[in-house]
């Protein structure tokens, strides 16, 4: 009997040893340890034993016992961890592959135009205001002179929210928010989103505009000349030509409209400029009184002048683009050149 133990215990530290893996393992575990195991049947058996013997032999059989369970049992740790190492290399990443770089972005060709713009302004001392999109009628229309009856809100294809409220069809009434909490001197510039209901290569429903804006004592139309020709020289070089053109607006007089030379072909005529030679990139003048009344400044007391671009055409104008809708159509390729 000690040495059939002894032949079993033998056996089976050999043939854990030589498990390859955990199915063999287990195979093994089965014939010694099993219910019907070798070694287990023996245990059994034991009873059947002379007593001066039992103990002697239960002993030894318990210990072969645990020692092949040890021994199952660091093999199983042994060939589990060999097996992740496994499957993990078959997962492994390619590390001959070539990185993937990660795409940087940057800013909008819009909001670009609209912070050099707002610079250039702040270069001459104006403060940046803003306003909100979803205005009132009396400040997007009467306030700037505008009385429901004007033929000018004809123009202005507005949007309507509900009664009274509108989303605004031009920065033109954050001069209003300004002045009401503002005492004079005034100097600020307004960019934002303003919507009419408009759609073609040139007009979005959606777009942006800078307004300006200074109320001071003596103010004249030569500042407003000379901070306008300023802005253009800077933002479109110093060989463009400017020239002013009567024209109307109901919140200013007198009011123009300013044109600059042509940025394709310099005032020689081309399809961009129509054969005029010049293109036209905003509305000025000095501020009406009677929008000085609505903003309760004496008019007696103070002058100014406001102006108001299209921040998409200016865009457009820059860098030669032939439509609008490129700006909102979010195609990286466009995007990415600016
Ligand atoms: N609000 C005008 C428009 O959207 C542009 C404009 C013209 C603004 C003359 C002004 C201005 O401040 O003085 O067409």
């Amino acid at each position: 009997m000690k040495e059939k133990l002894e032949t079993i215990r033998q056996q089976a530290l050999e043939e854990i040893t030589h498990a390859a893996e955990s199915e063999a393992l287990e195979q093994t575990r089965v014939k010694y340890l099993g219910r019907k195991g070798e070694l287990t049947q023996i245990l059994r058996g034991l009873s059947q034993v002379a007593p001066e013997e039992r103990k002697t032999m239960g002993q030894a059989a318990n210990e072969i016992k645990e020692a092949i369970a040890s021994a199952l049992e660091g093999r199983k740790r042994e060939l589990e961890a060999k097996e992740l190492e496994e499957q993990a290399s078959r997962n492994r990443a390619d590390l001959t592959l070539p990185g993937r770089r990660p795409r940087i972005g940057h800013k909008h060709l819009v909001s670009q135009v609209i912070e050099e713009i707002v610079d250039i302004f702040s270069g001459m001392g104006f403060q940046t205001a803003t306003g909100p999109d979803i205005e009132t009628e009396y400040y997007n229309f009467e306030s700037m002179n505008t009385p429901e009856d004007h033929p000018a809100r004809d123009l202005h294809d507005t949007f309507f929210v509900k009664d009274g409220v509108v989303l605004r069809t031009h920065t033109s009434p954050v001069q209003m928010r300004v002045m009401e909490s503002t005492n004079p001197p005034v100097a600020v510039v307004v960019p934002g989103r303003t919507f009419r209901v408009d759609n073609d290569a040139s007009h979005s429903p959606m777009f942006f505009q800078i307004e300006g804006l200074l109320v001071d004592k003596e103010v004249n139309f030569a500042e407003l000349k000379g901070a306008l020709m300023h802005f253009v020289h800077s933002f479109f070089g110093k060989d463009t030509a400017v020239r002013f053109r009567p024209h109307y607006f109901p919140f200013t007089e007198p009011s123009a409209e300013m044109d600059i030379s042509c940025t394709v072909c310099g005032g020689q005529g081309c399809r961009l400029c129509k054969h005029q030679g010049w293109l036209e990139i905003l509305g000025c003048g000095m501020v009406h009184p009677q929008v000085f009344r609505y903003a309760g400044y004496d008019v007696e007391e103070v002058t100014g002048f406001a102006f108001g671009m299209g921040v998409d055409r200016i865009a457009l104008l820059k860098h030669s683009i032939d439509s609008i809708h490129h700006l909102y159509e979010n195609d990286l390729r466009f995007l990415e050149q600016f």
